[in-house]
């Protein structure tokens, strides 16, 4: 007997090794890895000469069918697995959200009938608690024990999402026992609702009045406070969307105090800036989500965060809202502009520019960020996030040199927009394989919806 599938050729790369190998898989998982595995019986034969071979991407931190201010984000399951898969993603951890009143089990359930029969790659939910009594506290033990192993706590958005500090702090307790992982929203978002009650009284109802009305400070604050409340419970914690150096210094400090604190940042905030919002009349909108766009110079300190590992990880926080149809609904007041953008496409091909083509890091560290340490903090490690015998095989052949200019015309998201539109990167996938299956060969779709199965996580382990 043959292996199903041999890619070979090509040059394997992890978080720790870059090496020249074939890859063989068989029944979805990597068999074995090593120069000239025998080709016979073989009932596929991938080249991937010139190319690296890469873990699939794995993105913790997407919104698909989410409600928000009165409409939902843009893509679902189906369409937003197969752009994030387009873009060598495998993996993603949305987010099932608990209203209030409700039980967790309620929201679990709810997003796992949204993705079921519609996810092409394999995913995950963390949940987003917004009503913590005793009830909730325990469900958080049993949905552990279950395999959801973090959940998202907001510190901002008061009356709808956030919570206070002493729920915050009972929710960490109960991770510190539980052995999951709190991931949490750093704004203070009492604060910043002064902020805006005033800027509308001023009649300051632009886009733009999104980005000026949620400072950095703000974000810094909330960072601090949530460190220190993890701290208190003895629980480690994950800062999800960092935008900012006055927050990544936070990190960085925790991080030297040897905390268990780790923080991801997004493509947007490396390669968009408060700029954006001088684009012609309400197209700021499209660049309308939280924590908004900074000042420039913020950019090259969250990639030199990156290289240095002030920061572990980068997601795309990929909530997308059509421009004419849904962002509209904000035309007249930026607080009803729903928040959010779309990104889970060019995540991989972004960071690998940006870092890896512009010599910022090394492509090693760039596999690091975008999948393995993804992996080893939310429990999908060594099934997925790194190349080894045993692991799942999602496995992306990346063109290291293929050059691309992201375009709403060309974009496989459900949206009408691209926040990249006219970026220039080097370095796309050309074939992308979940669990041994293509789903990717070049610009064609080869998946099918259904195909992904909901992840049961182990718990988090230090990094
Ligand atoms: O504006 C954003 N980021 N929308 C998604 C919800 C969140 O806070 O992550
Ligand atoms: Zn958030
Ligand atoms: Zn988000």
């Amino acid at each position: 007997m043959g292996f199903d599938t041999i890619i070979a050729n090509g040059r394997v790369v992890t978080a720790t090794d870059t090496y020249a190998s074939d890859v063989a898989i068989s029944g979805g998982k990597v068999n074995a890895i090593g120069q000239s595995l025998p080709r016979q019986n073989a009932g596929k034969i991938i080249d991937a000469a010139r190319k690296n071979v890469l873990p699939g991407g794995i993105d913790v931190h997407t919104h698909l069918d989410m409600p928000f201010g009165g409409t939902r984000s843009a893509d679902d399951f189906e369409t937003g697995t197969r752009a994030a898969a387009f873009g060598g993603t495998t993996t993603l951890i949305d987010f099932a959200i608990q209203y209030k009143g409700q039980s967790l089990r309620t929201a679990f359930d709810t997003w796992m009938q949204k993705a079921s029969g519609k996810a092409v790659c394999d995913y995950s939910f963390h949940c987003i608690i917004t009503d913590l009594q005793n009830a909730q506290l325990d469900e958080m033990n049993a949905l552990v024990r279950e395999g959801v192993t973090s959940f998202k706590l907001f510190m901002a958005y008061p009356g709808v999402f956030m919570l206070d500090d002493g729920s915050i702090f009972k929710a960490l307790q109960a991770t510190s026992k539980n052995g999951g992982l709190v991931c949490m929203h750093a704004e203070n978002g009492s604060a910043i609702d002064v902020i805006v009650q005033q800027a509308l009284a001023e009649g300051k109802k632009a886009p733009k009045y999104h980005a000026l009305t949620r400072p950095t400070t703000a974000e810094a604050e909330a960072t601090a406070r949530a460190i220190a409340l993890a701290e208190m419970a003895g629980a480690p914690v994950y800062i999800v969307h960092l935008s900012c150096n006055d927050a990544l210094e936070k990190v960085r400090e925790a991080r030297d105090r040897g905390l268990p604190v780790y923080a991801e940042t997004c493509p947007q905030y490396l390669y968009l800036s408060i700029d954006n919002f001088d684009a012609p009349g309400f197209e700021g909108a499209k660049y309308v989500f939280t924590p908004p766009l900074r000042e420039k110079w913020h950019q090259e300190k969250l990639w030199n965060g990156l290289k240095r590992d002030h920061l572990q990880v980068v997601s795309t926080d990929h909530c997308p809202f059509c421009f004419k149809e849904q962002k509209e609904l904000g035309r007249d007041d930026f607080t009803k502009i729903p928040n959010g953008g779309p990104g889970i496409e060019h995540r991989m091909s972004l960071i690998y520019s940006g870092g890896v083509a512009q010599g910022r890091f090394s492509v090693n560290r760039f596999v690091e960020l975008v999948s393995t340490t993804p992996a080893k903090l939310f429990g999908l490690y060594p099934r997925k996030g790194t190349i080894a015998v045993g692991s799942d095989a999602d496995l992306v052949i990346f063109d290291p040199d293929r050059k691309h200019t992201i375009s709403a015309k060309t974009h496989h998201m459900r949206v009408d927009y691209s926040m990249f539109e006219g970026i220039k990167v080097t370095g796309m996938p050309d074939v992308v394989l979940s669990r041994g299956s293509v789903i990717i060969e070049g610009d064609k779709f080869l998946g099918r919806p259904g195909a992904g199965d909901f992840l049961k996580r182990s718990l988090y382990s230090q990094q």
